[in-house]
């Protein structure tokens, strides 16, 4: 395994975390595997195409859009972030009690927005380890009614009036700027209410040309998500030819060599938590060996784990250990 060398010690990730400065850590990548991604995003085509990237270049996805910096998953952080450079940003999906996709992290809205205040009675109660917690969830409200929502002031009233966007309002804004890395959130629990995320997904993509990845030039597509089930919807029964990426949080049988060529039946890439990553030095490699493309996440400049930064965090899964490309909530700061 490649090893980061702090404080004159060879580090291997998994091992106990080093407190060594800063400016005693050196990083060891080769300015050579450094390449700038093209404006027109054509690599990323070509990369997406693919199982694995190829070394030649590195992409940035903008978690929840410039998140470290703007309110997440509003037009306001996305916008931020394909002026920071992002390659990709990334909207996570929602579905209004109208069938509409927005994009939202969470299920219920009460964390990013004022619905508590704006409908006061219309939460759900829930028991939730013996504490009664409100909750207001986006597939009780239409879209009408999730415009009257201010999904800013929570962050910085500077954000006042930033709204929850729908899909589309988002693809409006990466349209031929930058790519999208949509990810399809809780799609059992939607398909309970009887809504077929995936379905939906792929009608608003082929509304804007980009269902295909021959028209992907300027606006590459990938799907991800935690659910298996629903990249196989996408690959098998929708038979989409877009790349997709399965998140994984925890270590699993998914991870084994054999678990990972079961991944690449239906899957071009691994979207793993940056920790796991850490913990098993080998996984980057046996996931590209598998075919593979490796995406971890998340990288923060409020948590850069045992780095001195995050830009030092990034440079190092990016060009130590090898991944493709990286979740980041600072697309300003990736080392390209
Ligand atoms: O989708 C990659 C990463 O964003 C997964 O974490 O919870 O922020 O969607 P989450
Ligand atoms: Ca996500």
């Amino acid at each position: 395994m490649r090893s980061l060398d702090r404080s004159g010690a060879i580090y291997y990730p998994g091992a106990v975390k080093s407190s060594a400065p800063a400016s005693r850590v050196r990083l060891e990548h080769s300015v050579t595997t450094i390449l700038l991604l093209p404006a027109d995003g054509a690599s990323a085509v070509r990369e997406a195409m693919t199982n694995r990237g190829s070394s030649s270049a590195k992409h940035s996805i903008a978690h929840r859009g410039a998140s470290a910096y703007a309110p997440e998953h509003t037009l306001e952080a996305y916008e931020l972030a394909i002026e920071q450079g992002a390659d990709f940003i990334e909207p996570d999906l929602q579905i209004t009690r109208d069938g509409v996709l927005v994009c939202l992290h969470d299920l219920t809205l009460e964390r990013t927005t004022n619905v508590a205040e704006v409908f006061r009675d219309r939460y759900r109660e829930e028991d939730v380890r013996g504490r009664q917690l409100r909750r207001w969830y986006v597939s009780d409200f239409d879209l009408v009614e999730l415009h009257r929502l201010d999904a800013g002031s929570w962050f910085d009233n500077r954000f006042a009036g930033a709204r929850v966007p729908t899909l589309e309002e988002t693809i409006e804004i990466a349209r031929g700027r930058a790519g999208i890395y949509p990810e399809t959130k809780a799609p059992e629990v939607y398909g309970h209410l009887g809504f077929a995320m995936e379905r939906l997904l792929i009608e608003v993509l082929e509304r804007y040309a980009l269902a295909r990845v021959d028209n992907h030039a300027r606006t590459p597509v990938v799907i991800q998500s935690f659910s298996a089930e629903s990249l196989q919807i996408l690959r098998s029964e929708l038979e989409s030819e877009l790349p997709l990426v399965y998140l994984v949080s925890e270590a699993d049988e998914s991870l084994s060599a054999k678990g990972l060529a079961k991944v690449a039946t239906f899957a071009t890439g691994l979207g793993p938590d940056k920790r796991l990553l850490l913990e098993d030095p080998d996984l980057a490699e046996r996931a590209h060996e598998a075919g593979l493309s490796v995406v971890p996440w998340t990288f923060r400049s409020d948590d850069p784990g045992a780095f001195a930064d995050v830009r030092e965090e990034m440079a190092y899964f990016l060009y130590d250990m090898g991944v493709d490309a990286l979740f980041t909530n600072n697309p300003d700061l990736f080392p390209r």
